[in-house]
């Protein structure tokens, strides 16, 4: 694909993104190829020429929400005389796709995590009423082969996909159906995509990948054949200049490695955060989920990532009432968030899902057990997750301004700790990274005064 200049845009899209940061991700990059055929972005469906729905297959309830609003795109369609075209897109669509297509005749085309490379193909094949409606191959490399090199991002932060897929399976998970098996992209196209995000002004990047640190991509330009693994990478995006703040998400304990962990001390921009999620802290229930990893080799690597960079922050996921989980399991649990201190961390009810082993486990936990234990463990997270943010009372936060704040007068910004920061100022700070002395903190974001801007404003 060339990179010419984009044509005004003709046509509406509306995308409505579910899941994780990948799809986020992802329908970033959708508008990026539907933009050459003149499509541009729109804030709803009302009227909208193309309606694309990026699904999330993870948790029952997230399936669930794909077809109540697929019910209400119907009545929107039907404003349009039957013009508008609906697409599906995502892990749902990878999951179900031929079930979508029977259960609501309103989608016009499915399309797999994989194929978005295809839309602009596939409306031709809805306007020309011929082939297939339905994409749900895995071609993972060809995707990022075909989209365009250039992205066209709006703001300071801005996420990169560097690897895809996943083959751990670990029994509860939908994943690495959805997704298909691990992938990494090669350097050099991680860098072309990386020096075009610096040169639009984005200071923060975050490195996307399902099992992000099982990266091991080639560097054919920059050094022949050898495998590049995540640490490595860091690095070299540190040095590509323009990017401040470097982080990346999702890891695996398994894939810890000496120099990811060396990378958090010797690299300033990579920030000192770190979301590993854990799911269970039960021997027992993390061998049964198939995690590969026990909690005592969690909590090492946790103590080594601290002692190369002390003032890290802990994040994680958590699923209680997996299959089996019985009280001393969950206690496990309890006791392993009290020894860790995380300052954020997300929680679920086991979800039973289709074709994962364990849904056909004994033991299933009754659903009253499963609310009763979600609402503890929550209730000590938040409680570690206030205690965190108030123990930033006090000190000077460097924030990068990314939008307006709640109230008139406020910006809203980031900490390195990913805590969303309030304080008063002007808008033209956005994109600038600020000093603020931290005065007030909240369960949820923290707030203060704005000591001194660093940088001349352009
Ligand atoms: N690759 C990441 C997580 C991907 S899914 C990892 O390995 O950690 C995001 C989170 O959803 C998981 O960490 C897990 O906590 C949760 N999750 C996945 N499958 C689930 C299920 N069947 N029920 C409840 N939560 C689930
Ligand atoms: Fe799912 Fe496990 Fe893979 Fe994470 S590592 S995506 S939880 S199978
Ligand atoms: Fe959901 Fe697919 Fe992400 S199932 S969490 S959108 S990888």
């Amino acid at each position: 694909m060339t990179e010419t200049a984009q044509p005004k845009p003709t046509k509406k899209v509306f995308i409505k993104t579910y899941g994780c940061q990948m799809n986020v991700y992802d329908s970033e990059r959708m508008k990026d190829v539907l933009a050459p055929i003149g499509y541009g972005p729109v804030e709803g469906p009302e009227g909208a020429d193309l309606v694309v729905l990026n699904t999330c297959h993870i948790r029952e309830k997230a399936t669930e929400k794909v077809y109540s609003e697929l019910g209400q795109i119907k009545k929107q369609k039907a404003k349009t005389g039957g013009k508008m075209i609906v697409a599906v897109a995502g892990c749902v669509a990878q999951a179900e796709g031929e079930e979508i297509m029977r259960r609501a005749p309103v989608v016009d085309l499915v399309l797999g995590p994989q194929a978005y490379h295809k839309l602009p193909e596939m409306i031709a094949r809805v306007h020309r009423k011929t082939g297939d409606r339905l994409e749900t191959e895995f071609e993972t490399l060809e995707k990022f082969d075909a989209l365009p090199k250039q992205r066209s991002v709006d703001g300071p932060v801005a996420y990169l996909s560097v690897q895809e897929g996943c083959d751990k399976f670990c029994t509860f998970c939908v994943v690495p159906y959805t997704r298909g098996a691990e992938l990494s992209r090669p350097v050099d196209d991680i860098v072309i995509e990386a020096r075009s995000l610096a040169a639009q002004g984005v200071r923060e990047v975050q490195l996307l990948g399902q099992n992000v640190n099982a990266y091991h991509g080639l560097a054919p330009q920059l050094e022949g054949d050898a495998e590049w693994g995540l640490g490595k990478l860091v690095r070299h995006v540190a040095k590509i200049g323009g990017f401040d703040r470097i982080r990346y998400t999702t890891s695996h304990p398994r894939d810890m490695d000496d120099d990811l962990i060396a990378a958090h001390g010797d690299t300033p921009e990579l920030m000192p955060f770190l979301h590993l999620p854990v799911q269970s802290g039960s021997n027992r229930i993390l061998k049964a989920m198939n995690r590969g990893h026990t909690r005592e080799h969690y909590l090492d690597i946790m103590r080594r990532v601290k002692e190369a960079r002390p003032d890290i922050g802990f994040a994680s996921d958590f699923i209680v009432g997996f299959p089996g989980e019985s009280d001393r399991d969950f206690e496990d649990t309890m006791d392993l968030v009290r020894e860790v201190g995380y300052c954020i961390a997300y929680s679920f009810k086991y979800s039973e899902r289709p074709g994962t082993p364990a849904a056909e486990m004994f033991g299933q936990v009754p659903e009253e057990v499963k609310t009763e234990r979600l609402h503890r463990l929550q209730a000590l997270l938040w409680e570690q997750q206030t205690a965190f943010n108030q123990s930033k009372i006090g000190q000077t936060v460097p924030v990068l301004v990314t939008g307006k704040g709640r109230m008139a007068g406020q910006v809203s910004g980031r900490s390195p700790w990913l805590q969303s920061v309030y304080f008063e100022g002007s808008e033209d700070l956005q994109g600038q990274i600020v000093d603020v002395a931290i005065n007030h903190a909240t369960q949820n974001s923290i707030s203060g005064e704005l000591v001194r801007t660093r940088e001349v404003a352009l």
